[in-house]
């Protein structure tokens, strides 16, 4: 079984001028509902939930990655902590089905198509050694 990654920035923090001290950090809270959203998935055990500090989108977030081997990588920005999350489940159980991980335009829900920062293509699966006289 492929092993799906999430990868969710718990650092990331709305701009300055909106952000309320008591508040919890945005990218926690997006990765606590994230969470327990995940909870009630039968296909939970498909993706794994990787918090991690910082993707390099500091100035759009909230930031999360969908990666799994042979699939494109997916990295999402400007998301909502909140509003964000059923349509990031949809997209994890569509990313989960397709086999190489390029859900179709249409399918995907609004967040996803409006967070699009970034598709990296997959990883092949054997990278050839290099000669030395290549380097
Ligand atoms: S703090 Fe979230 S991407 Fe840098």
């Amino acid at each position: 079984m492929t092993q799906h990654t999430l990868f969710v920035c718990v650092l990331c923090r709305p701009s300055e001028v909106n952000q309320n001290p008591h508040e919890a950090i945005a990218g926690q809270s997006l990765f606590n509902h994230l969470s327990e959203g995940l909870e009630s998935c039968e296909w939970r055990e498909s993706i794994h939930l990787q918090p991690v500090r910082c993707m390099g989108a500091c100035s759009r977030s909230c930031v999360v990655t969908f990666a799994a081997p042979g699939k494109l990588t997916f990295v999402l920005s400007e998301l909502s902590p909140t509003k964000s999350v059923p349509e990031l489940l949809k997209f994890s159980e569509q990313y989960i089905a397709c086999a190489d991980g390029k859900v179709p335009y249409k399918e995907r829900p609004e967040a996803v198509k409006k967070g699009i920062h970034a598709v990296l293509p997959a990883l092949p699966s054997s990278t050839p050694a290099l000669n030395v006289e290549q380097l």
